[in-house]
């Protein structure tokens, strides 16, 4: 069973050993990592797919991927079509595969199909408020009010796969929202199971009349109870999620103490500026390197060989450039190439041809520029920021968890 810090210490081997993917070695030697600080993409329906991966690991390679939500019920009955699900390029490692579902029956045999994959982590979703999964049956971020549940779930994912076992989850949901509540639900999963790390997304989960969307911004960020979970359970790994939207306010984070930092929106809206600068500034080696102008010649070839891997247009040209449309967020000429991506789309057959007839339109300064490092702020305004609290956390510490009052009250709700 490998760790998440051993992986860590192979990406760079990886990085270089799977870049072949583009059919040639890339001579921009990845340095040995030395920190174990950990960052990683959030897992986003329909966005974190097979091909955001492969774009992002061409910008950093240390940072840890997630692959979107995969019910366990899909795994269990597409056994026999599991690839179009399942499979990813090497280069993408170290990657987490997260499922989403309740029946322990299914997860487990769902960890136990995903496992001849090489995932380095399964996550169970106890996150996800959408009324498509909440609404039915106890699944996503309705499984918090279920901490046994997922105490026993994560005990046979454990059991079925060969690789650490973790829970993305939010700080509460509805009016199960104190932190002592929080504080059981970690230590019932813990205690049952071998998870040790915790991705918290750090805002509570409405589940009913607030869409998903809204969930991501309605309910208020509250970091303190990250910071409050790290100083209470010192045995256990947290990663913080939600609201961090550049490597700067994500050291910011690990330097109060998170394991780590997951970044979700900026990382997708803003690969560039955010995973170019992840490898330097938080695992302080100097990363792939690349311009963008390489970026779109290695993804080209990795994208024309995968149209129609999976079928007639599945993937068709459309979702291969996808991921590319947010690459020169805010420099100049952006607007006007994805205007030219989406007219050529419709009469080049290629990834390469579509690129081909519109990268003109950038100024060559924006697509041969290295990747960005962004300055450390010496006396920072990050400091001031009331959204990133400091460690130790402005909670009160928690109260043992066989303590009777606290037994009262959370058998009071
Ligand atoms: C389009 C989209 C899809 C998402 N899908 C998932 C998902 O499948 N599983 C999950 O745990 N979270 C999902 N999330 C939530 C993110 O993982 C993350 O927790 C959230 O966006 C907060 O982080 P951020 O502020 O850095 O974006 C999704 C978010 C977005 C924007």
């Amino acid at each position: 069973m490998s760790t998440r810090s051993e992986v860590l210490q192979n990406c760079s081997v990886v990085f270089r050993s799977t870049v072949s993917l583009c059919g040639e070695i890339f001579n921009s030697v990845v340095a040995e990592v030395s920190s174990s600080a950990q960052c990683s993409v959030a897992p986003m329906m329909d966005w974190t797919d097979n091909y955001y991966r492969t774009l992002a690991r061409l910008m950093t390679s240390c940072s840890w991927l997630y692959t979107e939500m995969v019910v366990s019920e899909t795994i269990v009955h597409q056994a026999e079509n599991l690839d179009r699900f399942l499979e990813y390029p090497e280069i993408q490692h170290p990657i987490a595969l997260q499922i989403g579902g309740s029946n322990v029956v299914n997860l487990a045999k769902a960890a136990e199909l995903a496992n001849a994959y090489g995932y380095d982590e399964i996550n169970l979703n106890c996150g996800c408020p959408s009324d498509k999964v909440a609404g039915h049956g106890c699944f996503g971020a309705s499984l918090m009010l279920k901490p046994e549940l997922v105490g026993q779930a994560m005990a046979v994912i454990a059991d079925n796969c060969s690789v650490p076992v973790t829970v993305k989850c939010r700080i509460g949901v509805d009016n199960y929202d104190s932190y002592e509540e929080l504080c059981t639900f970690i230590e019932t999963v813990s205690s049952m199971s071998p998870t040790e790390l915790f991705v918290i997304h750090a805002r509570k989960a409405i589940l009913k009349g607030l869409s998903p969307a809204q969930n991501r911004t309605v309910p208020p960020l509250k970091y303190e109870y990250a910071y409050a979970l790290v100083r209470d359970f010192p045995h256990l790994k947290f990663v913080l999620n939600g609201g961090i939207n550049s490597v700067l306010e994500a050291k910011y984070a690990l330097d109060r103490g998170v394991y780590g930092v997951m970044i979700g929106r900026a990382a997708y809206n803003s690969p560039w500026t955010v995973l170019g600068s992840a490898d330097r500034i938080l695992y302080g080696v100097p990363g792939p390197g690349l311009t963008r102008r390489q970026i779109l010649e290695h993804y080209a070839v990795y994208a024309d060989s995968t149209i129609g891997k999976y079928g007639p247009h599945r993937p068709n040209i459309r979702t291969m450039l996808k991921p590319l449309l947010n690459l020169f967020h805010a420099e100049p000429g952006a607007s006007r190439w994805r205007r030219a991506v989406d007219e050529t789309l419709r009469v080049r057959k290629t990834v390469q041809g579509v690129l081909e007839d519109t990268v003109r339109v950038l100024p060559d300064s924006v697509l041969d520029a290295p990747p960005p490092v962004p300055e450390m702020p010496g006396d920072s305004l990050l400091l001031q920021t009331p959204r990133l609290p400091e460690s130790p956390s402005i909670l009160d510490p928690r109260l043992p968890i066989d303590h009777p009052d606290l037994l009262q009250k959370v058998a009071c709700r």
